[in-house]
């Protein structure tokens, strides 16, 4: 294992980014936003270099709808999927909604697993055969791109999920997502899966495979990186991660598992490192969400250092402590915190950024004052440490 930055440029298969902060990651509670707001969260995407922006839930407002045909009207160089129900006003709206989109293509769902059968669809299996044969037939009418989810998939009856996955091929389905809707699949057995369906299914080995992780587990990520060793070419992921209850697979955490460790499973994304921060930021605010601190890639102290040791490490090297270069990600470079467990080598080296040099004696004493000052307030500022140089060269003064 190796913790260089670099990447070596071997040909690696792509993973297509599918973004769906704007539908699922918008279903979290109190996260919804206003249609201008989706507009300049999708042209962030867009710079971001998602392939693909699911905008929004046509039917669920008239809003919703104008927001997906700007969206779709506007950003040329991605595309957009429009998504529905197996129903014929859902598909309906989704169409219009994304009519004027570059390259567009159409999701459709229903579910699989017998618990959503019995207690929310209340349909047998036949009938969800039916519907789906159905929904699928009609939709094809209007776009080439079907991509279709059977939900809850991880929960479902094998034979019953291969029954689901092969009729929709066989109306035209071009791209099978399935989902860990849950978050209740373990990558061990979720990876698996793809094979087990590519293998099983007639007509499996002709359509491209897509995985759509929940993190109730906080094994998202981890299940899409089993799913992409299975095959998977899409992953279906959010901004911050939002999305229902615990949300979605996070982008930032996915792209940069992969950009970090991609050559240990051959695979590369084209997502722009350099505009995750940024976008991160966008969404958080927009969507009135906050980061939590320890949150990795994007939360405050993700390549924050207090400890004395690593401080001391990163000021050597940075590859000692840090496994990615933050300012790659747009993230202002990254800040050593002092504190309590910081040691005398961080506390000269960030008196000497500001041009400041002690004898040992003096430094010994500013390292006194800094650590009694440490032990009242958690965090010491620049501020409060050139305040202590101050009272310490005083006191060599008296
Ligand atoms: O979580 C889920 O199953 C979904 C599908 C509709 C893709 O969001
Ligand atoms: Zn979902």
């Amino acid at each position: 294992m190796s913790t260089q930055r670099s990447t070596d440029q071997q040909s690696k298969r792509r993973i297509r980014i599918f973004d769906t902060t704007l539908r699922d990651g918008e279903q979290a509670p109190g996260a919804s936003m206003k249609p201008e707001q989706k507009v300049v969260i999708a042209r962030q995407l867009a710079r971001l270099g998602v392939d693909v922006i699911e905008p929004g839930f046509a039917i669920s407002s008239p809003g919703e709808f104008n927001a997906i045909q700007q969206i779709s009207r506007e950003l040329h160089d991605v595309e957009i999927c429009g998504f529905a129900r197996c129903m014929k006003e859902d598909i309906d709206a989704a169409v219009a909604a994304t009519r004027d989109a570059a390259r567009r293509r159409l999701h459709l769902f229903i579910s699989s697993s017998q618990i959503h059968l019995d207690f929310q669809l209340r349909k047998s299996q036949d009938e969800v055969i039916r519907v789906l044969r159905d929904m699928v037939a009609y939709g094809k009418q209007f776009v080439d791109e079907i991509e279709f989810s059977p939900m809850d998939a991880s929960r479902s009856s094998e034979e019953f999920l291969f029954r689901v996955v092969e009729s929709a091929i066989e109306e035209g389905a071009t791209i099978i997502n399935i989902p860990d809707t849950m978050g209740y699949a373990m990558p061990e057995e979720f990876g698996p899966l793809f094979s087990r369906i590519r293998h099983n299914v007639r007509g499996g080995d002709k359509v491209v495979y897509s995985t759509h992780c929940h993190n109730d587990l906080g094994l998202a990520v981890a299940n899409s990186l089993a799913a992409i060793r299975h095959g998977v070419t899409q992953v279906e992921v959010s901004v911050n991660g939002v999305g229902e209850r615990a949300g979605n697979c996070s982008l930032e955490e996915l792209v940069m598992a992969i950009q970090t460790r991609g050559d240990a499973i051959g695979v590369e994304t084209g997502v722009n490192p350099e505009h995750i921060y940024e976008t991160s930021r966008l969404v958080s605010r927009m969507m009135h969400f906050p980061i939590a601190f320890n949150k990795p890639i994007v939360g405050r102290n993700a390549f924050q250092h207090e400890s004395g040791i690593h401080q001391d490490g990163l000021l050597k090297n940075r590859n000692t402590y840090e496994i990615m270069d933050p300012e790659a990600m747009g993230i202002p470079r990254s800040m050593i915190v002092l504190g309590k467990h910081s040691g005398r080598h961080a506390i000269k080296h960030r008196i000497a950024e500001y041009g400041i040099q002690l004898a040992d004696e003096q430094l010994d004493d500013l390292y006194t004052r800094f650590k009694s000052k440490a032990d009242e307030q958690k965090i010491i500022t620049d501020d409060v440490l050139l305040k202590l140089v101050s009272e310490s060269t005083d006191s060599f003064l008296e």
